[in-house]
């Protein structure tokens, strides 16, 4: 099917699902243990509905933003995926080339083929990259000076990942990801990372520092303190521990404990315009995409992706129209409420046309 056919997200699911083989399929969609946690975050975002305002003049809608300083087609980044070279040919540089079409930023994983000098060269984009703290302080050094050097403009530690997780469906098909072979190695590193690291990269390096996996009000307000740029909230995508809470369930407290120190951006289970719209309205500064990133190029190619992101961006222009606003910056938490959520939530709760 050419990818232009696509006029809905869920025709993309279906398609991602067809093209994968079933290995990774489960990787791409699967939680830890019960998947608690994966439907929780769903279930948090079906737990917030809007307030529209009517009769305001919304002929023009701009739903552009600003990306650490620099312009961006959406408030939506392509959140970071490892072994995305086993989800679509080409891996993270097809990623990166649909980012650079569409207009968004991508963060690079670092246990992401073809890595991080081949993606940078295969499209220019806004980059931020990802590290899995697995070696020593000159190791990171290392990475950040290579994502500098590649024009990486901001630099993330993912600091959920403690110890691996149980993902079922992967140990119940057996799928072995070769990725993860290596990790085994670094693994003392990623547990044993604490604090003092952060503030050592805060203390030798000038870039961004992102910490992607800030749960608790109690850990936004130390990274705060130790002059974290971005409070990334997120739980893997329910892929770590389960039996969480829902990410966007725990965005205002976040916010309330960070003020105006950091940025907070947000991942987990955000597969609708409405959804991002949602989380901006909350006060977030940017949306991570994961799952939905892999099925648009697990659809289609980098063309795939492209068209996600393009329906994406209809999705939300028309939810901001709805809401009497013309720009994502006119949002604030007055256009949103609780409400109970009307459907049992899962991955994919989000097509129910399915
Ligand atoms: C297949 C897959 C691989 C992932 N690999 C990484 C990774 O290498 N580094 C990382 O920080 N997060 C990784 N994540 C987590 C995502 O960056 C993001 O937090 C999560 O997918 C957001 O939830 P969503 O998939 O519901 O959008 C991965 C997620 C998926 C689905």
């Amino acid at each position: 099917m050419n990818t232009e056919e696509f006029l809905t997200l869920q025709e993309i699911v279906v398609a991602a699902k067809r093209n994968l083989p079933p290995g990774p399929w489960a990787y791409l969609i699967g939680g830890a243990e019960t998947e608690t946690t994966v439907r929780r975050n769903r279930h948090a975002l079906d737990s917030i509905a809007f307030r529209p305002r009517v009769l305001r003049d919304v002929s023009r809608i701009d739903s552009t933003w600003t990306f650490l300083g620099q312009k961006v087609r959406l408030p939506v980044m392509l959140a970071p995926i490892g072994g995305l070279e086993s989800i679509a040919e080409g891996g993270a540089a097809t990623a990166a080339r649909a980012a650079a079409q569409f207009g968004v930023p991508q963060m690079l994983s670092s246990v992401c083929k073809p890595g991080l000098e081949e993606t940078a060269a295969a499209a220019k984009t806004v980059r931020s990259f990802q590290l899995y703290v697995r070696g020593d302080d000159a190791w990171v050094d290392d990475f950040v000076k290579r994502a500098m050097d590649n024009g990486f403009t901001s630099f993330c530690m993912t600091v959920d990942v403690a110890s691996y997780s149980r993902r079922e469906r992967d140990l119940i098909g057996r799928y072995v990801k070769p990725w993860r072979a290596k990790a085994q190695e670094g693994a003392n590193f990623q547990s044993g990372l604490s604090w003092d690291q952060v503030k050592r990269f805060k203390d030798k390096h000038d870039l961004p520092l992102i910490l992607k996996g800030i749960a608790t009000a109690e850990d936004a307000k130390l990274a705060v303190k130790h002059g974290v740029e971005v409070v990334y909230v997120s739980n893997h995508g329910g892929r770590q521990l389960d039996h969480g809470l829902g990410s966007v369930a725990v965005v205002p407290g976040i916010l309330k404990a960070v003020g105006k120190k950091a940025e907070v951006w947000v991942d987990g289970g955000f597969m609708r315009g409405s959804d991002v719209v949602k989380a901006i309205a909350l006060g977030a500064k940017a949306v991570g995409i994961g799952r939905l990133t892999g099925l648009g190029l697990a659809a289609g190619g980098a063309p795939g992706l492209v068209r996600a992101l393009e329906i994406l961006e209809d999705e939300i222009r028309i939810c901001l129209g709805l809401l009497g606003v013309t720009s994502l910056a006119e949002l604030d938490p007055s256009y949103v409420t609780a409400a109970p959520a009307v459907s049992l939530p899962d991955t994919f709760s989000a097509f129910p046309l399915m």
